[in-house]
C-alpha cells in the first residue's frame, strides 16, 4: 500500500512510467476495470472544478464508484479527529482523495489509513498538477531536459510542485517571485541536493527570457482570500502580458493551472492568445489521475 502525497513518492522511474502511462491513456482512450467493486472516497475541503472532475470521471474509467465528502456534510467539520476519520473510511472504502489545506492533514490521513492516500491538492503542493502539466509539456516537446520552464509569481503550492518536478523530469525551472512570496527554503534545498536545474530571483523578465512554457497562478491562493488586496499590490509587477512573454522563446506556450484571474497575474490577451495552452492542461488532468490511480490504487 502506498500514497501519492507528493511527487517525492514516485521515483523518476516511476513518474517517467505514469508519464507515458497517461500519454497512452489519451491517445487509446483508455478504459480499464482495474478499480471494478471499489469505491474512492474524494474528501474535499476547498473548492474544485477540474481535479474533482476529472478523479471522478477517471475513477468511472477504470471501473469504479467514487463518494464526495465535505466538512459541511460530514463529522469532518465538526471535529472529528483525522486519526478516527482515516481508519473508519478504511472500513469502508478503496482509497482517498484528499483536498485540504495544511500537508499534514493528508500526512495524518496516510498514517492512519489502512489504504492509500492522494494528494489532490494542499496548500503546500498540487502532485497531480504538475504530473499533468508535465504531460502537456511532454506532448509537444518531448525532450523536457531541453525544456527551460518560468514560473512567475507566487511562491505557492503549484510553484513548489514544479520545484519538486524538476527532481523527477529533467526540465530546467527559473522563478521569479516577490520578496516575501518566495518558496519555501526547504522545499528549494531539497531539490537541489537532488541535482534539480532551479534558479530563483524576484526578476520576471531574467525568469521568462529563452522561456519554451511560461506559467504563472492566482496570487492569493484558496485559504488566502483575505490577502487579495495586499497581494495585488505586492505582485502589480508580475502580470504574464504580452510585453512579458516576449522575453520568451519563439512560440513559447502560455500555462495556468485554473482557475485564472484575467487582468491579474495574466492578461486576457495572453490567456485567451493563440499561444495559450490552458485548456489542454485542464484535459490531461483525466488522463494523468487515471494513470496515477492505476499506480496507486489498482
Ligand atoms: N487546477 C485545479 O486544481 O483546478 P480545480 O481547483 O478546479 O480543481
Ligand atoms: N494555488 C491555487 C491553485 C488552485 C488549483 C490554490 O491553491 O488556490
Amino acid at each position: 500500500m502506498r500514497h501519492f502525497l507528493s511527487i517525492y513518492d514516485v521515483s523518476p522511474e516511476e513518474a517517467e512510467k505514469v508519464l507515458l502511462r497517461a500519454k497512452a491513456m489519451k491517445d487509446g482512450d483508455i478504459r480499464t476495470t482495474q478499480l471494478s467493486g471499489k469505491t474512492i472516497i474524494l474528501i474535499f475541503e476547498k473548492a474544485s472544478t477540474r481535479t474533482r472532475v476529472s478523479f471522478e470521471v477517471g475513477i468511472k474509467h477504470l471501473g469504479g464508484s467514487s463518494l464526495l465528502m465535505t466538512p459541511a456534510e460530514s463529522q469532518l467539520g465538526r471535529s472529528e479527529p483525522l486519526e478516527d476519520t482515516a481508519k473508519v473510511l478504511s472500513r469502508y472504502v478503496s482509497g482517498l482523495v484528499v483536498r485540504t489545506f495544511g500537508q499534514e492533514i493528508v500526512e495524518t490521513l496516510a498514517e492512519n489509513a489502512t489504504i492509500p492516500v492522494i494528494n489532490a491538492l494542499t496548500d503546500q503542493y498540487h502532485p497531480c498538477q504538475i504530473m499533468s502539466d508535465v504531460l502537456t509539456m511532454y506532448e509537444r516537446t518531448p525532450k523536457l531536459d531541453q525544456v527551460k520552464v518560468a514560473w512567475v509569481g507566487d511562491g505557492n503550492n503549484m510553484a513548489h510542485s514544479f520545484i519538486n518536478g524538476a527532481t523527477r523530469f529533467p526540465y530546467a525551472l527559473s522563478l521569479a517571485c516577490p520578496d516575501g512570496y518566495l518558496p519555501d527554503q526547504e522545499v528549494l534545498d531539497r531539490a537541489l541536493a537532488l541535482g534539480a536545474k532551479i534558479d530563483l530571483s524576484d526578476d520576471p523578465v531574467k525568469a521568462v527570457s529563452g522561456a519554451h512554457y511560461v506559467n504563472t497562478d492566482v496570487w492569493a491562493s484558496m485559504g488566502q482570500e483575505e490577502e487579495q488586496r495586499e497581494r495585488e499590490s505586492v505582485f502589480a509587477e508580475y502580470m504574464v502580458d504580452a510585453n512579458l512573454m516576449g522575453h520568451a522563446a519563439p512560440g513559447a506556450k502560455f500555462m495556468h493551472c485554473l482557475p485564472a484571474h484575467r487582468g491579474e497575474e495574466v492578461s486576457t490577451e495572453v490567456i485567451n492568445g493563440p499561444d495559450s495552452i490552458i485548456f489542454d492542461q485542464a484535459e490531461n488532468r483525466l488522463h494523468m489521475q487515471k494513470a496515477i490511480m492505476e499506480l496507486i490504487l489498482a
